[in-house]
């Protein structure tokens, strides 16, 4: 059984004050969730650690929304891995598709920073997907194949282990348009496979895909209830502490 993971990506929204008014309000409704399933908030960089400290006595994960795929040195506006790891970051967001097409991550650059993320010990949010055009033109899973492979090249299967994959179809993001949960089961299954071609079946199966794209609480129970997806990558709901929360609860209840 593959524990849900269910991730707040709060994109460029918050800083230090909106989130530490937010925690304070989400840890004062989390009850026992945590025990079900894994919870947890990615802020932008400067927000982390003031998030740190008020998840600390909880078991809320933290996560970045990227990292540098470089050590140290001159390379303005990046930050490092072992910064992430002196401020209590476990994860780290990779390959959103924000950062694809607007920022112009490539497979290759997103493949680099996830080895740096995975000799750091940290655990890469890995994201893929597809656009409207490249599903409607029957290229699904050629889209898929090459973000898979390109992202996950030259790393042995045995670093993958706690590998989380976000399948989040571009156009399904902030549109309030949500696969349906046939849609998105069938596409894990899909990614699954791909996988178990690159990391072997056993790993795959255990490898948690969380479905990203309008997950909201209307919608999560019927899309946490297929077999193949493992939880959500949460944007535009994440941000109310409340809708937040009755994620984590819907996941923690099903
Ligand atoms: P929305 O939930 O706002 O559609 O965003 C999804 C997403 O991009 C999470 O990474």
């Amino acid at each position: 059984m593959r524990k849900l993971i269910i991730a707040a990506n709060w994109k460029m929204n918050k800083g230090p004050q909106e989130t530490e008014s937010f925690i304070t309000e989400f840890n004062n409704l989390l009850q026992s969730e945590t025990d079900q399933v894994d919870v947890v908030i990615s802020p932008s960089f400067i927000s982390l650690p003031k998030a740190q400290e008020l998840l600390a006595d909880t078991a809320v994960g933290l996560s970045a929304q990227d990292v540098s795929d470089q050590d140290s040195g001159a390379y303005t506006g990046e930050v490092s891995v072992s910064m992430l790891k002196e401020v209590g970051v476990e994860y780290v967001i990779l390959g959103h598709s924000e950062r694809r097409t607007l920022y112009g991550d490539t497979d290759a650059f997103i493949n680099s920073k996830l080895k740096k993320t995975l000799e750091a010990g940290l655990i890469p949010i890995f994201c893929i997907g597809e656009t409207l055009e490249e599903r409607e033109s029957g290229k699904l899973e050629s889209v898929l194949e090459t973000q898979i492979k390109g992202g996950l090249a030259g790393i042995v299967a045995a670093d993958l282990s706690e590998l989380v994959i976000a399948y989040e179809p571009v156009w399904a993001i902030g549109t309030g348009v949500t696969a349906t949960s046939q849609q998105a089961q069938d596409t894990h299954v899909i990614v699954r496979r791909l996988l178990a071609e690159q990391i072997g079946q056993e790993l795959s199966d255990k490898v948690r895909i969380q479905y990203g794209g309008s997950v909201k609480p209307d919608n999560a129970k019927e899309l946490f209830s297929q077999p193949d997806i493992d939880g959500a990558l949460v944007g535009g709901a994440s941000l109310q502490p409340d809708s937040f929360y009755a994620l984590a609860e819907i996941g923690a209840n099903l």
